[in-house]
């Protein structure tokens, strides 16, 4: 076991080796060329210039947000209660900071991010069965939060079907207890997309969408859709952790969004293309995907850090055991495979060396 799971991710998404399954990182090599400088002007600008002056916590390229959230959802939405944040990790965080005096809830497993940020602030965190979560969640008392990505989940590539949207925002507005719909990979679907929570329910829903995934990790930007009330409470935790966003990346992703008629995935053609073949393989193997980066590989022994380490060491293949985000021994079976990066044509000898591989 790593000493620490960030460290052992980031050192995959930097290994150079021939099958990489195990970073989650976008299929960048598929993307058009992205030009900051040209986007953020090449003429000198005044200190004085919005871009470099102090700014507002909240960020100053809310009506853009606003303007995403129409164009990709076809969703109304109030500019005063979005948030710009450095990524959706300070969303979350800053998230987690408005709730640590209550009781907080995720699927097991959920993204690291948000199980580190909820021992961060030393908080306390109920993990819900994949099977039973949504009859579990009944007992979450009024105004705890809940954290899930609806669609295209990480590690599991899970989405929620059309009914377990309707049930779940139904039932936070009965409980009254707030969700946390963690969007980074929603713009990565192969099917007409399944309605957002935020649509289901505006009162209890945070919605937030990443650019690292579908623009540059390096811009780190998200746009934080709240509910009205927690609105203050969350700028001033922001206001308090981080300030600000950089004037300089907000000019570029609202310059960006500008130059690409505020669609989130016009741009990503060529890497759905991909992930469409990449589906194709999969279901040869019975393995469930339908979206975003993820799927999960049950290959009927353990698939522990010493299998990833004989797979990598012998085959060249990096792939992450799913015991790297869950202790429930309901997974030691399996393996969490990034599709993005692969060919369809060495997908399947992949998944076959996989499967039949003994370390
Ligand atoms: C589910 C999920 N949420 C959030 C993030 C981080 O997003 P950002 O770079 O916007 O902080 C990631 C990155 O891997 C992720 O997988």
């Amino acid at each position: 076991m790593p000493n620490s799971r960030n460290d052992f991710l980031n050192s995959l998404a930097s290994l150079q080796i021939r099958y990489n399954l195990g970073a989650g990182v976008p299929p960048v090599n598929l993307y058009p060329a992205f030009n900051p400088g040209k986007l953020f002007g090449i003429n000198p600008v005044p200190a004085t210039d919005k871009s470099i002056n102090y700014h507002s916590t909240a960020g100053f390229i809310k009506n853009a947000a606003a303007g995403v959230l129409q164009e990709n959802e076809g969703l109304e939405f109030d500019p005063e209660n979005i948030v710009v944040t450095n990524g959706v990790q300070e969303a979350i965080a800053l998230t987690v900071a408005c709730f640590r005096s209550k009781p907080l809830a995720c699927i097991d497993p959920s993204y690291p991010g948000f199980e580190d940020a909820v021992s961060a602030f030393g908080s306390s965190l109920l993990k819900l069965s994949t099977d039973n979560w949504l009859k579990e969640l009944e007992a979450l008392p009024e105004g705890s939060l809940f954290y899930l990505s609806a669609d295209f989940s990480n590690p599991l590539g899970y989405s929620l079907s059309l009914e377990e949207r309707v049930q779940l925002t139904r039932l936070a507005a009965k409980n009254k207890f707030y969700i946390f719909d963690d969007a980074t990979y929603r713009p990565f679907n192969l099917d007409p997309a399944l309605p957002t929570l935020l649509s289901l329910n505006r009162e209890f829903v945070i919605h937030a969408l990443s650019f690292s995934k579908i623009l540059a990790p390096g811009l780190r930007t998200a746009f934080v859709y709240l509910p009205k009330d927690l609105n203050k409470v969350f700028v001033a935790n922001k206001s308090n952790l981080s300030l600000n966003n950089s004037g300089i990346t907000q000019t570029i992703v609202e310059n960006w969004l500008q130059e690409n008629n505020f669609q989130l995935s016009a741009h990503l053609g060529k890497a759905k293309e991909r992930l469409s073949k990449n589906r194709k393989v999969l279901e040869k193997y019975d393995i469930a995907y339908n979206g975003g980066f993820f799927c999960t590989l049950n290959i009927g022994q353990k698939a522990d850090f010493d299998f990833c380490e004989a797979l990598l060491k012998k085959e060249q293949i990096a792939a992450i055991p799913m015991c790297l985000f869950s202790d429930n021994p309901k997974f030691e079976k399996q393996l969490r495979l990034c599709l993005s990066n692969i060919e369809q044509d060495a997908l399947d000898p992949v998944l076959t060396l996989i499967k039949n591989f003994v370390p």
